[in-house]
């Protein structure tokens, strides 16, 4: 197992875990001074290309921006998403999933998805390939409006046996996606590896947002989503203090002229 996993594996029950997304070289450069871990996620639809389904991504939106990540990241572990219909069988998930990794030089693959995918993942796992399982709301999946799980006695089990299946196939680690707080709680409980939250409460071994919601980016009224600064406002005065000079002429000054 890659050292960098162990050490993830090993914050468990001792420290939180900093989970966040990066679509490019330059965000993941700043994210990577704070993070464990960095996320291509197919959130990429969404944020970058206004998709309004992650089912529109494809392995090579997940390649282009995966490779440009690659190059901002020094020490943090990175993970990317395997889009909607890379890994409809064991053949094609294994194939594209070594694709990503040998193109991007990433260092695990993420799948949506509990016991329907079993075989996939044992495939991928038995074959070195390093996985961070998903489960709970899964966007892949969802038409419509997202609703949190792990509400009915029924949900919960079914989560908790997914949770604990995806821990015996030997992923390394599982997002909880909208996942009760209770619920959460009982999984990252109940299992060995560590729990990454996104809407699933402050129980779970760690967090991941999409970076560009909490830093004002993404005008989005999600729940779990919190500003945590106001990006957008910082960009604003930058570009019109830049059209202020032009206009008046102030910038390019000899300083920044040949
Ligand atoms: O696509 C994504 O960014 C994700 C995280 C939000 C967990 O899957």
């Amino acid at each position: 197992m890659l050292q960098k996993i162990k050490k993830i594996i090993s914050k468990k029950n001792k420290k939180k875990i900093i989970c966040l997304t990066a679509y490019s070289k330059n965000f993941a450069t700043e994210i990577d001074k704070h993070a464990d871990i960095i996320l291509v996620g197919d959130s990429l639809g969404s944020v970058l290309y206004n998709y309004n389904t992650t089912r529109k991504v494809t392995l090579k939106n997940m390649i282009e921006h995966s490779k440009s990540v690659r190059m901002g990241i020094k020490k943090s572990l990175m993970v990317v998403d395997m889009p909607y219909k890379t890994f409809l069988n064991k053949k094609e998930a294994l194939r594209n999933s070594i694709k990503v990794i040998k193109e991007t030089k990433c260092d695990a693959v993420k799948l949506e998805g509990g016991s329907k995918i079993k075989k996939i993942i044992r495939h991928l796992v038995r074959n070195n390939v390093p996985v961070m399982g998903h489960i709970g709301v899964l966007p892949q999946s969802v038409k419509g409006k997202f609703k949190h799980k792990g509400k009915t006695e029924k949900e919960k089990k079914q989560l908790l046996n997914d949770a604990k299946l995806l821990q015996n196939l030997g992923v390394f680690s599982i997002v909880l996606e909208c996942v009760e707080s209770g619920t959460a709680k009982m999984i990252t409980k109940l299992i060995k590896i560590p729990t990454i939250g996104i809407g699933s409460s402050k129980y779970c071994d760690g967090q991941v947002l999409v970076t560009d919601d909490l830093l004002g980016l993404n005008e989005t009224n999600i729940r779990f989503v919190k500003k945590f600064v106001n990006l957008k406002k910082i960009i604003n005065q930058g570009i019109k203090k830049f059209k202020k000079e032009v206009i008046s002429k102030k910038y390019p000054s000899k300083k920044y002229s040949y």
